[in-house]
């Protein structure tokens, strides 16, 4: 059965913990659907992870909806949210609006995601009012990392850890579904899980949110560049991709791929007539 809002806003309600990964292509998707992840990010981390940028700033609206269909098509049941780039929203609730509307009709998302707190409230608020759910995201947003400069743990302070509160409350009060909450100190994390009636979603939140989710690249260990505290490695199939290419390339110096098992035949008859 398809995962909607009302599978996330239900969750919450009855205490049932939320699972949500990235993901970027259709396979990845499909397999992550298979395996009965409640969620699916088209993150902006695409500009990390998939692209090779530094950073998320650059990743483009046409960037996001080429992913995100691919990932709409592999994912049956689970809910699919496709994050609102870099200056995508920030400039007014009118582009807010307009691109919010091309992530769902043309990347066809079931919701978008955008970062930050009170001063995005009016933009969350036009989006949901036109019937499109967003997903909050608060704590360390990465598209602000010129301004925070770089990745670091956020709401430690009492003014920083009141402010995050107050965000919280205030996209929850503009229509969100739900909030990401990025690198915060587990008991504020909490504290915010606590008192919200939407789900919060943790990446380095501690174990006291509704959900978690993780950069798929990462609990894989197929993405070496950076590779923050709270990422739990599942698998390591970085390594093993690349003991698979080397095999491939040895193989292919050896001659011994393609065997005859991966070959097409021809009849002796037809060949000897083009001698
Ligand atoms: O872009 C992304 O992958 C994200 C997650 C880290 C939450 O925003």
């Amino acid at each position: 059965m398809k995962n909607t809002v009302t599978t996330f806003l239900n969750a919450k309600k009855e205490g049932k913990r939320l699972s949500m990964l990235t993901a970027y292509d259709y396979s990845t998707a499909k397999l992550m659907d298979e395996s009965g992840i409640h969620g699916i990010l088209v993150g902006d981390s695409l500009g990390n992870v998939v692209l090779g940028y530094e950073d998320t700033v650059s990743v483009t609206m046409e960037d996001m909806i080429h992913h995100g269909a691919a990932v709409a098509r592999g994912a049956k049941n689970a809910l699919v949210v496709i994050d609102m780039p870099f200056m995508s929203y920030q400039t007014s609730v009118y582009d807010a609006l307009v691109n919010a509307g091309r992530l769902m009709k043309e990347g066809r998302g079931n919701a978008v995601k955008l970062e930050g707190g009170a001063e995005v409230a009016p933009q969350i608020k036009a989006i949901t009012q036109a019937g499109i759910p967003v997903m909050a995201h608060l704590g360390l947003t990465p598209q602000s990392i010129n301004a925070f400069g770089g990745f670091k743990v956020q709401g430690k302070t009492e003014a920083a850890a009141k402010k995050l509160l107050e965000d919280a409350r205030q996209v929850e009060a503009a229509g969100a579904f739900a909030v990401v909450l990025e690198c915060v100190p587990a008991k504020l994390a909490a504290l915010v899980t606590e008192q919200l009636s939407i789900p919060t979603i943790g990446i380095g939140a501690g174990r006291g949110c509704d959900g978690q989710i993780l950069v798929y690249q990462d609990m894989l260990a197929m993405y070496a560049d950076f590779t923050p505290k709270f990422v739990k490695r599942y698998a390591n199939i970085g390594e093993q991709m690349k003991a698979a290419f080397t095999a491939y390339r040895e193989e292919i110096e050896e001659g011994t791929f393609p065997g005859p098992e991966h070959e097409f035949s021809i009849s002796d008859e037809v060949l000897e007539k083009l001698y």
